[in-house]
């Protein structure tokens, strides 16, 4: 109604055939490079971590983490990074996820969240939800509260919402653009 859907969704490219063919990916540059629709949307995530009243963003690399650590900022909370393995220096624990071939696995440092934690979860895109599933799973893991998981760009064709709502338990997934 304010329009702030139709600003972001006019800043994503889709890019045929990238990174390979018959996929369209979703290119968020131009809205990061747009400071204005940029801010419109730290603004409305940092509205879901208030009304979560999360304490901490978890971003998912890479992308998460652009999104993420703003919205933190802006709610005044800390950020926590979800990485691709390997990455944290420290003691981690470690989700493994199925890949269209073959799996991938993320990490969290094991110490990064207080037991009980509200955590909100924050990604650019929702496509399989495999990757967002398995964020999830991992901060239960490491002792937090998942209160929701926010994306920019949900591509409703895939059917991630089912997979991503099973694993939240009755937490929110707030979308704010559909496609
Ligand atoms: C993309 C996207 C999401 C994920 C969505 O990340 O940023 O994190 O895939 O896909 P899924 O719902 O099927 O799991 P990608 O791993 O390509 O890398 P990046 O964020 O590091 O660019
Ligand atoms: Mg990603």
């Amino acid at each position: 109604p304010d329009g702030s859907r139709e600003l972001l969704l006019s800043r994503i490219q889709d890019v045929p055939d990238y990174p390979k063919p018959g996929v369209m990916f979703k290119d968020i540059t131009p809205l990061l490079a747009d400071g204005k629709a940029f801010s419109v949307l730290t603004d409305a995530l940092t509205e879901i971590c208030r009304e979560q009243d999360a304490q901490k963003v978890v971003g998912l690399e890479a992308r998460g983490f652009i999104l993420g650590a703003p919205v933190a900022v802006r709610a005044g909370i800390g950020f926590v990074p979800v990485r691709k393995a390997g990455k944290l220096p420290g003691g981690t624990l470690g989700q493994a996820y199925d890949l269209e071939y073959g799996t991938a696995e993320i990490e969290i440092h094991a110490d990064a969240l207080q037991p009980g934690d509200r955590v909100l979860v924050i990604d650019d895109v929702l496509a399989t939800g495999g990757t967002a599933e398995a964020s999830v799973q991992l901060i239960r893991r490491a002792g937090g509260t998942v209160t929701g998981l926010a994306v920019l760009l949900e591509l409703g064709f895939l059917a991630g919402r089912t997979r991503v709502e099973r694993a939240l338990d009755g937490a929110p997934l707030a979308a704010l653009v559909t496609v």
